[in-house]
């Protein structure tokens, strides 16, 4: 209800980052380093959305940086994207200790803050990277392998937008032949953009 209220009062993204590095509701605060708010364009027509900063994320303040990050910067630079011309962010803004998976407490914490983060980008695609940012933003309980490729609604807030589920670089970096069905999506995605 906290972070709902704070995220809800944000007029713009400055405002909603000083909220959320100001904001105590959420455990994994303390054990972060820091707030790990997003990286890219703002102005972006596409935003990615990853599940929660891992260790090197936490220590440079940006998503998506490590092993992971590198992959997506390439499957990006594959139709012709590149972070001036991506928003990236995280479900959970903060890294969780070891690694782990965010608990369902804490990211229903954190939901406020980054569906107003959606709604302050105003995208006009959303790409959910795995399954926890896809069954949580668009509210699905069906698994990565059954929602990845396809095409969702996502309610801004302020509008309706398309919104993609595709498998989360980490998981590709495990089971690379799954990349072949990633390209598919990215190459969706491209189509997308040039409409
Ligand atoms: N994995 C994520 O989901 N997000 C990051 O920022 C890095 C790795």
């Amino acid at each position: 209800m906290a972070a709902r209220e704070a995220a809800g009062s944000a007029k713009n993204l400055d405002e909603l980052r000083t909220l959320m590095e100001n904001f105590a509701g959420c455990t994994l605060r303390a054990t972060a380093t820091q707030l790990v708010f997003a990286d890219g364009n703002p102005k972006a027509r596409v935003m990615f959305v990853g599940e929660a900063p891992g260790r090197d994320e936490d220590l440079a303040g940006l998503p998506f940086v490590g092993r992971s990050g590198k992959l997506l910067d390439r499957m990006m630079a594959a139709i012709g994207l590149d972070r001036t011309q991506a928003y990236i962010a995280n479900v959970v803004p903060w890294r969780p200790p070891g690694n782990r998976t965010p608990t369902p407490q804490e990211t229903a914490i954190c939901l406020p803050f980054i569906r107003r983060q959606i709604e302050l980008v105003d995208p006009d695609i959303l790409v959910c990277l795995g399954q926890p940012s896809t069954q949580t933003l668009l509210e699905t309980k069906e698994g990565i392998t059954k929602t990845r490729g396809r095409w969702f609604k996502y309610h801004t807030g302020r509008r309706e937008i398309r919104a993609l589920a595709t498998y989360h670089p980490a998981f590709l970096l495990r089971s690379p032949l799954q990349k072949r069905l990633a390209w598919r999506d990215f190459l969706a995605l491209k189509k997308a953009l040039a409409q």
